[in-house]
């Protein structure tokens, strides 16, 4: 048993949509939540800046005493992550391996479609990681740069966000894909819109979400599960405004935030 809290970050509010899964998995554990809301995007920038941020984001929440991290964001799982997650004493879990777990598992014609950032699709980590599990996998990529700035703004579900789907899209039907990791922690919001263009038989992986189930089976196989088995704290940290990370959070928890949002000092 270990009654500490989970520590999650991301570069903003996507990885909410894993703290929501995790809620819902583990409903007894406490979670210390990062979002870098001054700072995102991460996705559009270099490998240096997202390291860079990445580091800040574990060592901020290295600042509380957690049994396990877990990177919430595509980005910064698949750019920073390789370098950085065997340097702390501390397990860092990033939402890549369950995701292509399960898309080699559910896929039944090996055509897997990624959608991700800019930074995710370049890194080439998801097609990596899915070749590394098995090698007769087709893997098609797509950087949806403007997914992020959808979601954020609150056209998540709404005709533009149709026709710039549509657009990014389309390559990836054409390949006759049968699965697509939405490979951004953003992208779940989207779902709606996704499946309508990709098609009922097309299967949406949620690495967020996926994520929470390898925490649990972290935590369980590790003897490290909290004593409670419900009624688990959240505490919000950001770089940003509190007030703006208060009114979208909740679209991304699809429940009011419940718990404390904070400015996080000195960041
Ligand atoms: N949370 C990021 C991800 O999952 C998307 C937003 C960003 O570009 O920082 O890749």
């Amino acid at each position: 048993m270990d009654n500490r809290p989970i520590g999650v970050f991301d570069s903003g509010l996507g990885g909410l949509t894993a703290v929501r899964e995790l809620k819902r998995v583990l409903p007894g554990e406490d979670i210390i939540y990062f979002g870098d809301t001054g700072r995102v995007p991460y996705g559009t920038r270099s490998r240096e800046t997202i390291i860079r941020y990445t580091k800040d984001d574990i060592e901020f929440l290295l600042r509380y005493d957690i049994k396990l991290i877990i990177a919430a964001c595509g980005t910064a799982s698949s750019v920073a992550l390789p370098f950085l997650k065997d340097k702390y004493d501390v397990k860092i879990m990033g939402v890549l391996e369950g995701a292509c777990e399960e898309a080699v598992r559910v896929t039944k014609n090996k055509r897997i479609g990624v959608v991700g950032t800019a930074g995710t699709v370049k890194s080439g980590k998801y097609s990596e990681i899915i070749k590394s599990i098995a090698p007769q996998m087709l893997v098609f990529s797509k950087a949806c740069p403007m997914f992020v700035p959808l979601v954020e703004n609150g056209y998540a579900d709404s005709e533009a966000a149709r026709l710039i789907a549509t657009d990014y899209l389309t390559p990836l039907k054409k390949e006759n894909v049968d699965t697509l990791i939405l490979g951004c922690t953003h992208y779940p919001l989207l779902k709606n819109v996704i499946s309508d263009i990709m098609g009922s038989k097309v299967t949406l992986i949620s690495p967020g979400e996926l994520a929470a189930k390898s925490a649990k089976e972290y935590l369980l196989s590790e003897g490290l599960l909290k004593e409670k088995e419900d009624g688990g704290n959240c505490e919000f940290y950001v770089s940003d405004s509190v007030e703006n990370f208060e009114s979208l959070g909740s679209t991304f928890l699809q429940n009011n935030i419940e718990g404390k949002v904070y400015k996080a000092e000195a960041f």
